[in-house]
């Protein structure tokens, strides 16, 4: 198609395949036109555990997005997220070759920034530039055509394990899928979830999954801590198992229909009956015992949370509040929880941005990572020297290709 470029989101969830399919014009507009989901068969905590199974679970997820926006997918944008990721702050210095910052210029200080000793089979994953500065003038968004002599780069570094990065790749691959870049997770539901506005004027990211909790927190515009906590809605799921003696299906349905984070939510106390399980008599259970279930767990999640952002030092004021996502989000009473937990007074479900066309079959939180990933795509695409950066590497040898997200 003349002037249009179709780009795939493909979010291997622990709990969910999801891929989201996207039109990205000349005029920049991007139109959702697809979107599919699968159970995530053949993957357990967000390892391949089975390839055959997780191979069909990706076709079957893509296969549905392909026919709803009536389009052939054989290159994707994948998200990663191991509980291995890790990020931290980095900065890198470099001469100025000619007389203004040219992209040779940028990668060169880029190279300075990830030249840090990494833990064995650890690769840097992202580097997102934060704050250029040209000769001690700082806050710089975009150095290119700059005049002077050095350039500065403070940023952030986000690192993974190779090798279970590159299992999932191998998924893709059986399942005739060229990976075009991998982006982490939370990076990529920020690129729809956060505005820039609400990114300089603080705010943090959380994405309570299935397996995990993603948190991602931006200060001044860009990114100052990312982390992938192994714990999520499942652990609830679980819990409701073992306390109610219930089938998991069953506990699963429980939580989905009646489940809320804050017990003093529920207006009506009602009595919830249970199936008889292998013959037994059909039980009941009142709903504020099933949600003192859920609110243990839910809190002991957001503890985990409050305990990470301050050990990473994130206790600035965050006027732009917490966005919730990920399938968590749908829990009633989370978002009331969360502020009590983290003590900040703003908190909301987040909504997609930047995206137009089917934008209602996506707009449930555990879209979001594929529709980020469909604005990454439409992003990478866009910038030419991000390209040349990912050849120049490729050409040294590197094993994988690099992403560096521009300060917005
Ligand atoms: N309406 C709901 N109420 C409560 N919990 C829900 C609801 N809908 C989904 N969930 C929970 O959300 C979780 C799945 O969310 P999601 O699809 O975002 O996970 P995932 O991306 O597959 O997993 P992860 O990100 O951890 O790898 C499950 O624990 C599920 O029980
Ligand atoms: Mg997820």
């Amino acid at each position: 198609m003349a002037g249009q470029m179709i780009i795939a989101g493909l979010d291997l969830g622990s709990h969910s395949i999801k891929c989201v399919i996207g039109v990205h014009h000349d005029d920049g507009q991007v139109d959702i036109i697809g979107r599919g989901a699968h159970p995530s068969n053949g993957f357990q905590h967000g390892v391949v555990s089975n390839k055959a199974d997780a191979v069909k679970s990706v076709k079957a997820a893509v296969a549905e997005a392909s026919l709803m926006a009536d389009v052939d997918i054989k290159e994707v944008f994948l998200s990663v997220s191991t509980r291995h990721m890790q990020s931290f702050n980095t900065h890198g210095m470099a001469r100025i070759l000619g007389d203004s910052v040219d992209s040779d210029d940028v990668h060169a200080v880029i190279d300075m920034a990830m030249a840090i000793k990494l833990p064995p089979e650890t690769e840097v994953f992202h580097v997102v530039p934060q704050d250029y500065i040209v000769d001690h003038r700082a806050g710089i968004a975009n150095p290119l055509g700059i005049k002077g002599v050095r350039l500065e780069v403070q940023g952030h570094l986000v690192t993974g394990q190779l090798a279970r990065i590159e299992a999932i790749e191998a998924v893709c691959r059986h399942a005739k899928l060229n990976v075009v870049d991998a982006v982490y997770g939370p990076l990529a539901s920020a690129e729809t979830l956060l505005t820039n506005h609400a990114k300089d004027m603080g705010v943090i990211l959380i994405d309570m999954g299935a397996d995990t909790t993603e948190i991602a927190v931006f200060e001044g515009g860009g990114i100052v801590h990312a982390a992938t906590l192994a714990i999520g809605g499942d652990s609830i799921t679980q819990d409701i198992k073992d306390l109610l003696g219930t089938p998991l299906v069953e506990a699963e349905h429980l939580k989905r229909v009646y489940g809320c984070a804050e017990r003093s939510l529920i207006m009506k106390d009602e009595e919830i009956t249970l199936p008889g399980v292998g013959g037994r008599n059909q039980e009941t259970v009142k709903r504020s015992y099933l949600c003192e279930i859920i609110e243990a767990r839910a809190e002991e999640i957001l503890h985990f949370v409050a305990d990470e952002l301050e050990q990473a030092g994130c206790t600035a004021r965050y006027n732009g509040g917490v966005i919730l996502t990920g399938g968590c989000a749908n829990l009633p009473g989370l978002v009331t929880l969360t502020k009590r937990i983290l003590g900040i007074d703003d908190a909301i479900v987040g909504t997609p941005n930047g995206i137009q066309g089917l934008v209602d079959v996506v707009k449930k939180p555990r879209y979001s990572t594929a529709t980020g990933l469909v604005l990454c795509g439409a992003q990478l695409k866009h910038l030419q020297w991000f390209s040349n950066r990912q050849i120049r590497l490729k050409r040294r040898g590197a094993r994988r290709t690099l992403r560096f997200w521009q300060r917005a």
